[in-house]
């Protein structure tokens, strides 16, 4: 059972839009376990978006390795995934709001019964 969950811990996973909100709490929850996570961000120079994940791994029995990945260069993500099993894939250039109003204007599209949606 130990030798599993060190082993486990050695196996990176891989969260992108590492500074997020959803993201953020996905880091905290692995470094906590014990696990090496690899996070994702747009700028690893950019304190704003990395302080409070450093801070987290200083606190945290797990290990925490920053790239930068945007996903607009496709290829930017491939030294992050290198060796990932698992994947907490949260980076997105919407904002909740966008994303709900983007969600409820899908659906109403997709209903049969109504005209195509203006959102
Ligand atoms: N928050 C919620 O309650 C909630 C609920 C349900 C679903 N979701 C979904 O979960 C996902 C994350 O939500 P969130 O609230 O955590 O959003 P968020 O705090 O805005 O985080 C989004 C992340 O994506 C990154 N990002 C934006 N554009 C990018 C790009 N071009 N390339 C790479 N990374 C990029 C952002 O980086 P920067 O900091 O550099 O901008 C940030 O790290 C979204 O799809 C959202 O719709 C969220």
């Amino acid at each position: 059972m130990f030798d599993e969950v060190s082993q486990a811990a050695q196996v990176p996973v891989l969260v992108t839009g590492g500074n997020g909100y959803v993201a953020s709490w996905i880091v905290k929850d692995l470094l906590d376990r014990g696990m090496l996570v690899h996070a994702t961000v747009r700028d690893v120079t950019d304190p704003r978006r990395t302080r409070h994940l450093l801070e987290l791994a200083e606190r945290a029995p797990g290990r925490l390795v920053l790239f930068e990945a945007d996903l607009l260069d496709s290829t930017s993500f491939d030294a992050a995934l290198s060796g990932c099993e698992i994947v907490f894939h949260t980076a997105s250039p919407f904002t909740v709001l966008y994303a709900v109003s983007g969600t409820r204007c899908e659906t109403l599209s997709s209903r049969r019964d109504t005209a195509p949606a203006t959102c």
